[in-house]
């Protein structure tokens, strides 16, 4: 059968064919009999339309398979498209052809579900409008991100997923058995993107990474997406920068292609633009300290980590996401340098997003002291042997260089304004779920 043949609901739903005969298949998204009536609220990919199903109207056999067909059964109908104020979208289909491609069993997931039942159902719940406008939109960020990369002349460069190496901090490893050896889940692409920006110098990727993250939270998963980049002679300041212009790049992306799927799930437009062209500060880890303690009146020991209620706390004084730059550089990854002009901090940076969505990327400018690092990855009780490559790196025509990690569900979950990242991805795996 040929594609032309068959209407979408959103052309219909545009005006375009009224009082025309089309064609439409989808799959039967509600429906209620009435004796010599059905109506029947048909999906595909575009959108839900009401077809009503009149007996005399098609022939007898059509009829009974509309009045019994259940909820998820797949379709391909025929009818005229009348305007018409009362139904749902202002469109119905006058039904004249109705053909059940398959039957469906009384569907599993009805109303007022617990969260873990329909993660249990998953693969079948991936069709509400929900996840469907959440998928939709995250395609739009992944695109973006690719989009965004490749305009300004960055080339896609891949990293082995598994690695003999940690990156950051051995705690959230997956180790994996390899032949004789073992293995690690890749926690990050960065360590061989350092070695590739000496042929490339600007490169990007985005692949999934492993963090065996043993607490449950709405913000982490055990397997997610990490869009990163890497640029030879860039320093902190020059990646700052960079991130925050892929992020209002992303929200624009979303804001051309998403306004039905965001208004299905309730997120202010407004405010995303806002964000897609408002200048995000940039401020430093002392000073954020220091809101806290003025506005907040939240004493945070200099040389803590920011946990999530310091982090929403802060946020709430700002209506776009903040840099945070120089960390503590006792608590940052082994490969951040320590700031020449304060040595207690770091060159380093993470953005977080406002409203609760925490950090969204993390990146840095990268050391080029062997023997710092050495130390401590030694105080970790790595085995130095398997970062003398890394090491090489600083050996042979050294160049300042920096780059950074966003987390795809933690921006796509921030973006919709949903309130678990579990929802952000289409078959999450955390500390209590692997499958379906
Ligand atoms: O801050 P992270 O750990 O940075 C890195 O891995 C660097 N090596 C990246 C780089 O410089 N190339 O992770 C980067 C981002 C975080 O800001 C967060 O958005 C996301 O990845 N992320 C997670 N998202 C979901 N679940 C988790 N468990 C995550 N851990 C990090
Ligand atoms: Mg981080």
């Amino acid at each position: 059968m040929s594609n032309s043949k068959w209407t979408k609901i959103e052309e219909i739903l545009s005006g375009k064919k009224t009082g025309e005969t089309v064609n439409l298949r989808g799959w039967i998204y509600r429906t209620r009999s009435s004796g010599n009536i059905v109506f029947t609220v048909v999906r595909d990919v575009t959108g839900t339309l009401q077809a009503t199903v009149k007996k005399g109207n098609l022939s007898d056999k059509d009829f009974e398979d509309a009045d019994k067909a259940l909820i998820e059964s797949s379709l391909e109908i025929q009818g005229v498209v009348k305007e018409d104020k009362r139904a749902p979208n202002g469109y119905e289909l006058q039904v004249t052809g109705f053909n059940v491609v398959s039957f469906a069993e009384p569907f599993p997931i009805t109303k007022d579900q617990s969260p873990e039942f329909l993660m249990d159902q998953r693969h079948l719940w991936i069709r509400s409008q929900k996840l469907t406008s959440i998928l939709k939109i995250r395609s739009t960020v992944v695109g973006a991100i690719h989009k965004f990369f490749r305009q300004n002349g960055y080339y896609e460069f891949d990293a082995p997923v598994l690695q003999p190496n940690q990156c950051e901090g051995g705690s959230t490893l997956f180790e994996v058995k390899y032949y004789d050896n073992k293995t690690y889940l890749s926690q990050s692409w960065q360590l061989y993107a350092e070695a590739a920006i000496f042929a490339l110098e600007k490169i990007y990727n985005m692949g999934p990474t492993f963090r065996a993250e043993k607490s449950k939270t709405s913000r982490h998963l055990s397997e997610f997406w990490m869009a990163e980049m890497e640029g030879a002679w860039m320093d902190l300041h020059d990646v700052t920068e960079i991130a925050k212009d892929e992020v209002r790049f992303i929200l624009k992306e979303v804001l051309e292609h998403n306004r039905r799927e965001l208004e299905v799930l309730g997120q202010d437009a407004k405010k995303l633009e806002h964000m897609s062209t408002a200048k995000y500060p940039t401020i430093t880890y002392t000073e954020a300290l220091d809101i806290l303690k003025e506005k907040e009146k939240m004493n945070v020991e200099w040389g803590k980590d920011l946990r999530t209620l310091e982090e929403n706390n802060l946020m709430s004084h700002f209506d776009t996401p903040v840099v945070v730059t120089n960390y503590p550089s006792e608590i940052m990854a082994f490969y951040k340098p320590k700031d020449p002009k304060d040595q207690k901090t770091a060159l380093c940076f993470d953005m977080i997003a406002p409203e609760g969505y925490g950090e969204i990327v993390g990146g840095s400018q990268r050391s080029t002291d062997i023997e710092d690092m050495t130390k401590r990855l030694k105080d970790m009780g790595e085995k130095i042997d398997n970062y003398e490559w890394y090491f090489d790196l600083r050996k042979y025509g050294s160049v300042p260089h920096s780059g950074y990690g966003l987390g795809v569900e933690r921006v796509v979950a921030w973006i919709c304004g949903i309130d678990n990242i579990k929802d952000a991805i289409p078959f999450p795996r955390t500390l209590l779920r692997f499958r379906p």
